[in-house]
């Protein structure tokens, strides 16, 4: 091996060190591919700091993150758009909260404040409906009106609930009073 060898770093030519016979040759890798390599070891020790020493979620926290917070998405949807059971409320709590909306809805303009009708709306305290007397089909008369007749729908107006608890109030509370004036019986008998 001659001395000057030495000094020169990388030349390609057969180094010191030599083992049965075979040598290695001093060829760096070129300078791209080692900054190359500086940048992965750089981004194993951010991503080791990242992840595994700081707050970094794993893989594992992530997607519990994830699901956790789409289950509250679906909870918020479900409630949106729930749909509301038309059954008849009975409670005093609905059926006060009825009458409270029937005073300030001003039905008692077209139906009179005790229901029992006057020369614009029908009697709500009798049997006898126009529009059906089921607590479905007074939810539907109240909710969309009878534009055509002057009843007004009050969908845009009060919320599903509300339009329910009215509604019941109306056939629970109203029908079957014998208010004093009371309008002629209008529309189909509904036992
Ligand atoms: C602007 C006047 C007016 C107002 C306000 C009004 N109604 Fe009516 N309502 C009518 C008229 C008119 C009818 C008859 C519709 C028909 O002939 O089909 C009617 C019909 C109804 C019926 C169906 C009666 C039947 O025989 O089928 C119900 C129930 C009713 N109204 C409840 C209400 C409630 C509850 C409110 C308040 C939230 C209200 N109305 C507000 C005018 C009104």
């Amino acid at each position: 091996m001659e001395k000057d060898d030495k000094k020169v770093k990388y030349d390609g030519k057969p180094m010191e060190h030599e083992f049965d016979g075979i040598k290695e040759l001093n060829n760096p890798i070129p300078p791209w591919l080692q900054v190359l390599f500086f940048i992965t070891v750089a981004f194993s020790l951010f991503y080791w700091l990242y992840y595994h020493v700081w707050t970094g979620d794993l893989q594992e926290q992530e997607y519990q993150k994830e699901m956790a917070a789409a289950e509250v998405k679906l909870e918020k949807h479900r409630a949106e758009t729930k749909q509301l059971d038309i059954i008849l409320l009975t409670d005093d709590a609905s059926i006060t909260a009825g009458e409270a909306i029937f005073k300030e809805k001003l039905c008692a303009t077209c139906h009179g404040q005790l229901g029992e009708g006057n020369p614009i709306g029908p009697n709500l305290t009798d049997k006898y409906w126009i529009n059906g007397g089921t607590i479905e089909q007074v939810f539907a008369t109240i909710k969309n009106g009878v534009p055509t007749k002057g009843m007004t729908p009050f969908k845009d107006q009060l919320p599903d609930e509300k339009i329910l608890q009215v509604s019941s109030y109306v056939l629970h509370k109203l029908q079957g009073t014998n208010p004093p004036n009371a309008k002629e019986p209008q529309g189909v008998l509904v036992e």
